[in-house]
């Protein structure tokens, strides 16, 4: 069967926008991350994983390869229905279908065009699983209608994500998952933990300038969206660690002065005045398993490597 492709109505382009030129008019400048994600957003970071600065998708994929019959006898008849938030191309969790006996896979993306690519090669390799891509940004709303899920589910939210979101926000976020998997059923997720600055920086600012591209992509994003004239080249990338903060902060930076127009506003930045466009938090790992139980899960298990450099955890 073709994969089912719904769109929710928190993706409206228009909301979108208007979100955008609220966060550049802001007295510092700021934007959060999804506005990376366009379909050429999503292929770079997809890039960024394969860098060797940037360990985590290797650490989390080497924690999921070591630990797949323990971590799928944790997460029991729940992963029979999988919600992948933040899908991307699918991979990850499709990696887990056979462990987990998935036979519902709901996808959920900021990015629809790439989404539906995604799910159109993945239905052909699993055609045992029912597949159903789900357009909608759930930084606004993570909730799905009936019709699409009822019952027990896992929630998939891989990758350190959960990182690129504040500790007071995780939680919010979190408690909608714990909602969302209902009773029954659990979330499995990756979480970076706290490594030396200068290595969790590198992550952030890497040598072939892949992550720099990433960042700087948000703009031509943005004058799709938002019908602004960003030029890209004008911007510097900064990743630089806030140890107040516990993440690793991206900037862009304006190298002259300059003025961006979209319809009906502008905005004028002095030279090098930024934006502030990511927080990747890293995290304890005791810290982040109060944080699961906070949110209403109540059997937290972990799983690290030798270097305590990522963990995986269930919480049911
Ligand atoms: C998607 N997210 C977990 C990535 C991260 O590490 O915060 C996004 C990213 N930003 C720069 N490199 C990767």
């Amino acid at each position: 069967m073709p994969p089912q492709l719904v769109t929710l109505h928190s993706l409206d382009p228009q909301r979108l926008a208007a979100e955008a030129a609220q966060g550049l008019l802001r007295p510092q400048a700021a934007l959060p991350p999804k506005f990376f994600y366009d379909a050429l957003g999503s292929r770079l970071f997809d890039a960024i994983t394969l860098l060797p600065e940037y360990d985590l998708t290797r650490n989390e994929a080497a924690l999921f390869a070591t630990h797949r019959s323990a971590i799928a006898a944790a997460v029991g008849a729940a992963g029979a229905t999988l919600v992948d938030v933040g899908a991307g191309s699918g991979a990850k969790a499709a990696a887990w279908f056979a462990a987990l006996g998935t036979r519902r896979y709901l996808a959920l993306d900021i990015s629809c065009d790439f989404l539906a690519g995604a799910l159109d090669a993945l239905a052909g390799a699993h055609p045992q699983v029912a597949m159903c891509g789900v357009g909608l940004d759930f930084t606004a709303a993570l909730a799905l209608p009936p019709e699409l899920l009822s019952g027990p589910a896992l929630v998939f939210y891989p990758g350190s994500s959960i990182g690129n979101f504040a500790p007071a926000e995780a939680l919010a976020l979190l408690v909608q998952m714990r909602q969302l998997a209902g009773p029954g059923g659990a979330l499995l997720i990756g979480v970076d933990l706290l490594k030396p600055v200068a290595e969790m920086e590198a992550a952030y600012d890497d040598a072939l300038g892949l992550t720099a591209a990433f960042n700087r992509n948000l703009l031509a994003h943005l004058n799709r969206l938002l019908g602004s004239d960003f030029a890209p080249r004008q911007w510097r990338h900064r990743a630089v660690w806030n140890a107040a903060t516990q993440a690793v902060e991206m900037h862009l930076h304006a190298r002259e002065a300059l003025t961006v127009r979209w319809p009906g506003a502008e905005r004028r930045f002095a030279a090098g005045e930024g934006i502030h466009t990511e927080n990747a938090h890293k995290w304890r790992v005791e810290a982040f398993a109060a944080l699961l139980r906070r949110a209403g899960f109540e059997a937290v298990q972990t799983w690290t490597d030798a270097g305590e450099r990522f963990a995986v955890m269930v919480g049911r």
